[in-house]
């Protein structure tokens, strides 16, 4: 730009020095009118002198007036090129005079709308990354030359990958196993919509995926790569095997009894009963086999009750003593059957608590208790408050539970030793429903066993107030 106001400089020199000649050269002409004056160099010197003044005036001068007018263009100028390198805050100079004032406000206009759809821009990009990222779902797009171009976290994290051994490489380069790399080349062979449920194995975890694959479509329908997108069903497909063998569990034991009940009517039906002692004992079974049905039936609609999204319990202020007391009255005959002491260390304690379902919990794990211990061996019940919580304690000598069965104890119809179980005459369903409902009063269950020795389930409640 310094050279704009040079060149202008010079010209506007060069001008007056022309002008400043022609002017001499007419003083030139009428010097003989002055031939009598008395010194000559005078007059020459005085013409040479007022020639530098002028000319350093006009200088000062001529360069103030370019300054003006220059400037702003120049400060113009320097904005626009700012702007071309990308700073959008830069701003022209507006304090200048008319019409180059104009132009520093229309630039002004167009970096502040620079500015505004940058801020636009970036923000939607930051949208579109923290979108992409935090969707959960692990996700790839792939270009049209079958170059990644981009991956988000998950799904990186999903395959063990870093971005530097997927960013830009062929599809068929990245480690991902091969279903997933027969999908990608089906989607981008085809360019068509496709979805697959897919099953590989990721660490040590068996994992469920549906997949889906698109074409990515650009302006005027042009085809630009592929996006595929993986969501995981893992727990879903888990939800569904667990229901699918709740089903076949249930059938199973409504079976046995039924097969046992059918069996034994039938045999008397076709003339078993004539023998008293036959008909006795077959109607004996009959008879406690249609129990068994009739508790499985009982269990099975209370734990589908407890086990209800939204299942409250009516909890109030109770006297945890008188439960434990109540609980023991009703399972006091198979106590007494089997010669068992039950030992109590109780301190009053109230909690907060619906008394029915904790008779419940209480029958649920004195029975067990009695279950699986020997006869003449000594239950210790025991009731206290620790750390702003009630502690409920059954402490049996019995069987006693292998560590590696004590996760799966709370499992519905889960049982240690099946066959040895199911003829205590148990449902399988005691410790769900146990824990369904000491989860329902915000407790919690634990279990701590050494076989051979003993059992200890601990319960905790929380007080009332
Ligand atoms: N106190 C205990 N001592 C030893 N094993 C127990 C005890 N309580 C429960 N179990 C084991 O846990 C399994 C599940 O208990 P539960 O759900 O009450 O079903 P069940 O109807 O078989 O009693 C039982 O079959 C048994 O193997
Ligand atoms: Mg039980």
């Amino acid at each position: 730009m310094s050279s704009l106001r040079h060149r202008l400089l010079i010209t506007l020199l060069v001008w007056i020095g022309l002008m400043l000649a022609a002017l001499f050269i007419i003083v030139l002409q009428l010097l003989p009118l002055y031939e009598n004056a008395t010194d000559k160099t005078d007059i020459w010197l005085i013409l040479f002198v007022s020639f530098v003044v002028v000319m350093i005036l006009s200088a000062i001068v001529g360069s103030r007036v370019i300054d003006v007018a220059i400037k702003p263009i120049e400060n113009a100028t320097e904005t626009a090129m700012e702007l071309v390198k990308g700073n959008y805050l830069a701003r022209a100079s507006e304090s200048n005079a008319e019409k180059t004032v104009e132009l520093s406000r229309t630039i002004n206009i167009l970096a502040r709308n620079l500015q505004e759809i940058t801020a636009i821009r970036v923000m939607e990009q930051e949208r579109l990354k923290t979108l992409i990222e935090n969707m959960g779902s692990a996700l790839i797009m792939i270009d049209k030359q079958g170059a990644v171009s981009l991956v988000n976290k998950p799904f990186l994290e999903e395959f063990g990958l870093t971005p530097e051994s997927v960013m830009g490489k062929f599809y068929k380069e990245i480690q991902v196993p091969s279903v997933v790399e027969g999908f990608i080349e089906t989607v981008f062979m085809t360019e068509t919509l496709a979805r697959v449920q897919i099953e590989f194995v990721s660490g040590i975890k068996l994992k469920n995926f549906t997949v889906y694959g698109a074409p990515v479509i650009g302006d005027h329908q042009r085809w630009l790569g592929i996006v595929i997108v993986f969501q995981e069903i893992t727990e879903l497909k888990r939800l569904e095997q667990i229901r699918k063998d709740f089903v076949a569990n249930v059938s199973h034991e409504l079976r046995t009894p039924v097969t046992s009940i059918k069996g034994f009517s039938e045999t008397l039906l076709d003339g078993a009963y004539q023998d008293t002692n036959t008909l006795l004992s077959f109607l004996e079974i009959i008879y406690t086999e249609s129990n068994r049905l009739e508790m499985l039936i009982n269990d099975l609609l209370e734990l589908s009750k407890v086990e209800q999204n939204g299942f409250r319990v009516n909890a109030h202020p109770t006297d945890m003593e008188a439960i434990i007391k109540r609980a023991i009255e009703m399972i006091q005959s198979k106590i007494t059957e089997k010669f068992i002491h039950v030992k109590l260390e109780i301190q009053p304690v109230l909690v907060l608590g619906d008394p029915n379902r904790l008779i419940q919990v209480m029958v649920n794990l004195l029975i067990n208790a009695v279950t699986y211990s020997s006869s003449q061996t000594v239950i210790t019940i025991r009731l206290l408050v620790e750390d702003n919580q009630a502690i409920i304690q059954v402490v049996d000598q019995g069987i006693g539970i292998e560590e590696t069965e004590i996760e799966r104890l709370f499992e519905r119809f889960y049982r240690v030793d099946r066959a040895r179980s199911r003829n205590s005459g148990g449902t399988g369903l005691g410790l769900s429903i146990v824990k369904h409902l000491i989860e329902a009063h915000h407790g919690r269950v634990e279990v701590d066993s050494t076989v051979g020795i003993g059992t200890t389930f601990t319960i905790y409640l929380p007080l009332a107030d």
